[in-house]
C-alpha cells in the first residue's frame, strides 16, 4: 500500500470510499467546533448519539437497547472490535472466524493472548463447511467472530446461515462478535444482525460504525451493543485506549444518523454499478468469480494466469500502475486469489479495470504459450 501510494496508483485496493460525507454531517461539526464542544465528552459516547444509536439498532437491526446501558461510542468499528476482543478473551483463549477473514481479527485476538482459528469458506461459492466448523469448536473455544456483508468476499450471511451459527453458539456457549460496518452496503439478500436471533442479544457484541455508510472513515466514529455488564466492561477497555471517540465527529454523528438518509442510498446504487463493472471485466477477462451481494469487495482467483495473487499484485503495479490487495492478506490459504475493491468513484474504477483487462490479455496469452 506504502508503495503504490507512492507510485500513486489507481487505488482498487482500499475500502476507503471514493466519495464525500454528506455535507450535512459536515456542517454539523463546523457548528460542534464553533458551539465549543471540543473536550472529552462521556467516556461511553456522547448521550445524543447513544440515543440515537438505540433507536437506529430497534428499527433497522431489531435489537432492543436501552443507550446508556447497553450502547457504547467506539473510536471505528476497529475500536469496537479491538475492545471487544480484548474484553472477551484471556490468555489461551481461541476465537474462530469464517475465512478469508479481515486481518484485524487475528491481530486483535493476538494482542488478547488467544490464537485465532479459521474454518475456510469453500474456494468456488464461499459456502460454509458446517462439519468442519463445528469440529474446530474445543473447550478453549470462546469466541465466534462473524462479518457479514463480508471484507473480502462480499459474501452475505442468509438468515439460515446465521441461525446455525446462533445455534452453535447457544449450544458451545460462545460469544458472538457480529461486525456489521457494511449493512447498507448491500445488492442482493437482506441484512440481518444474529443478535435479534432469539437467545443472541445476550451473547452477542453488534459493531458497527459511520465509517462506510455515511463515507467517513477518517472521523473515527463507531458503536456497539451488548448486554449491561459486557458493556460496561468492554466501555473500560475502550476508555483505557482512547478515552472517547473524538467530539465533534460524535455530534456530527447525530446528523448522519437522524439526517436525509438519501446520499446513503445515493453511494450503494454508486457501489453497485461499479461492482457490475468488476465482475463484467473479470469475466470477459476468463476469470471465474463470485458476484458479491455485499460490501465493496471481490475475491477472484487468478491462479489459472500461472501466478499466486502476490505475482498478481506487485506485476500489475509495476507494468499498470494498479494497487489491489493479494488474497494472503487473509490467510496463507487464499494465496491465489486478489482482492478487487470498488469502492473508489466510477471513472477511477473504470480506468483501473481497462487496465487490469490489459494485463491479464498479456499474462493471459503468455501463460497459455507455455502450457
Ligand atoms: C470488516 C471491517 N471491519 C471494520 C473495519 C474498520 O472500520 P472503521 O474504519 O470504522 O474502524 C473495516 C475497514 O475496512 C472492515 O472492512
Amino acid at each position: 500500500m506504502v508503495r503504490a501510494a507512492k507510485l500513486g496508483a489507481l487505488n482498487l485496493a482500499q475500502g476507503a470510499p471514493g466519495f464525500d460525507t454528506p455535507q450535512n454531517v459536515k456542517e454539523a461539526c463546523i457548528a460542534a467546533i464553533n458551539q465549543g464542544h471540543n473536550q472529552y465528552v462521556q467516556f461511553t459516547g456522547l448521550k445524543e448519539l447513544k440515543e440515537s444509536v438505540s433507536k437506529k439498532l430497534s428499527e433497522r437491526n431489531k435489537i432492543t437497547t436501552d443507550p446508556e446501558k447497553n450502547v457504547l461510542i467506539t473510536s471505528g468499528a476497529m475500536g469496537a472490535v479491538s475492545s471487544a476482543t480484548l474484553t472477551l478473551l484471556n490468555a489461551g483463549d481461541e476465537t474462530i472466524v469464517f475465512g478469508p477473514r479481515y486481518s484485524c481479527y487475528e491481530a486483535h485476538t493476538a494482542l488478547a493472548g488467544g490464537k485465532l482459528i479459521v474454518s475456510h469458506l469453500n474456494k468456488e461459492d464461499f459456502s460454509i463447511d458446517w462439519e468442519d466448523f463445528e469440529s474446530k469448536i474445543n473447550e478453549k473455544t470462546k469466541l465466534i467472530i462473524l462479518n457479514s456483508p463480508n471484507n473480502p468476499t462480499g459474501k452475505v450471511f442468509t438468515r439460515e446461515e446465521l441461525e446455525k451459527v446462533a445455534e452453535i453458539a447457544i449450544k458451545n456457549d460462545l460469544y458472538v462478535i457480529s461486525d456489521e460496518v457494511y449493512e447498507d452496503i448491500i445488492f442482493e439478500g437482506e441484512h440481518i444482525s444474529i443478535a435479534s436471533l432469539e437467545g443472541m442479544a445476550e451473547r452477542t457484541v453488534t459493531i458497527n460504525a459511520l465509517s462506510k455508510t455515511y463515507a467517513m472513515t477518517g472521523w473515527r466514529v463507531g458503536y456497539l451493543a451488548a448486554n449491561e455488564g459486557l458493556c460496561t466492561k468492554i466501555s473500560k477497555t475502550h476508555t483505557h485506549i482512547v478515552v472517547c471517540a473524538p467530539s465533534i465527529c460524535q455530534f456530527a454523528g447525530v446528523t448522519a444518523l437522524e439526517g436525509d438518509q438519501k446520499p446513503v442510498e445515493e453511494m450503494r446504487l454508486k457501489y453497485m454499478k461499479n461492482r457490475d463493472l468488476v465482475i463484467e471485466t473479470l469475466k470477459r477477462a476468463g476469470l471465474k468469480c463470485t458476484k458479491p451481494a455485499g460490501a465493496l469487495y471481490t475475491l477472484v482467483d487468478v491462479s489459472s494466469l500461472g501466478m499466486d495473487g502476490t505475482e498478481f499484485a506487485n506485476r500489475l503495479l509495476d507494468e499498470a500502475n494498479v494497487a489491489l490487495v493479494p488474497g494472503d492478506e487473509f490467510g496463507e490459504y487464499w494465496k491465489d486469489f486478489i482482492r478487487i475493491s470498488f469502492a473508489r468513484k466510477e471513472d477511477e474504477v473504470s480506468k483501473a479495470l481497462e487496465k487490469v483487462e490489459e494485463f491479464i490479455a498479456k499474462v493471459g496469452a503468455h501463460s497459455s504459450s507455455l502450457s
